[in-house]
């Protein structure tokens, strides 16, 4: 890209995320899903990984999504809609050890049910903590959507918790394990809800997916 590329790049993102972002449904079964009259984008990892942090973040709005201390917060499949062009969709997170039996299984069921086979979705954010890189959980889930060939961006989070020069060999192994992984977005961003960092990145992707002539 150009410098001048770059720039207009980044400024569709701001410009959607200048616009309304607004709460619309909250689904627990796949049958309640909406119709597939706009493009989707979602948010998935780990519990606690900040995946409605990150929603808050990009639409400047704290409580917006659910976001707590507490793992497991998410548990349904929330729905926001951004200025009627994309639908933001932050899932339950994976991987709690104390999640019981049951609200594992209505993960598995619906989550991966939404993963991959959902039809208006462009790209799953994949949120890793860069703290902890890339689990066996996680995967699990790029081995799933390398499968239905859904593809998935990894978006490295709470950077600001790390030390100076981890965020070189994070991204630097992170980039190792998706690189023959079919399905994974070349690209890596690297956000702090805190910090605000990588936003603007993020934005500009999701205003790029919005777009009616996107191919992906
Ligand atoms: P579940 O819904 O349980 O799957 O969790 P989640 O992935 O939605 O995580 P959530 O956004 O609720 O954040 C979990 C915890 O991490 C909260 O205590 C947040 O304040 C914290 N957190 C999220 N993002 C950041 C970040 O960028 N930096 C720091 N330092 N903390 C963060
Ligand atoms: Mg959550």
């Amino acid at each position: 890209m150009t410098d001048d590329e770059q720039a207009e790049y980044i400024e569709t993102g701001r410009r959607l995320f200048a616009r309304p972002v607004t709460f619309m449904l909250s689904v627990v079964g796949f049958a309640q899903l909406p119709d597939g009259g706009m493009p989707e984008v979602c948010f998935a990892g780990r519990s606690n990984v900040g995946k409605s942090s990150l929603i808050n973040a990009l639409t400047n709005q704290k409580g917006l999504a659910r976001a707590s201390n507490t793992p497991g917060r998410t548990r349904e499949l929330n729905y926001f809609n951004a200025d009627d062009r994309i639908y933001l969709v932050d899932l339950p997170g994976y991987g709690y050890a104390r999640a019981s039996k049951t609200d594992i299984a209505r993960w598995t069921k619906l989550t991966r049910q939404f993963l991959a086979g959902r039809a208006p979705l462009r790209r799953v954010f994949l949120l890793i903590d860069s703290r902890h890189g890339i689990k066996d959980s996680d995967k699990e889930i790029m081995a799933m959507l390398d499968e239905t060939a859904v593809t998935y961006q990894i978006i490295l989070t709470k950077t600001d918790k790390l030390k100076k020069g981890e965020l070189g060999k994070v991204m630097d192994r992170s980039k190792k394990a998706i690189a023959r992984r079919p399905a994974a977005h070349p690209d890596i961003i690297a956000t702090s809800s805190v910090k605000k960092d990588g936003l603007d990145v993020l934005k500009a992707e999701i205003a790029t997916l919005a777009l009616p002539d996107h191919r992906v």
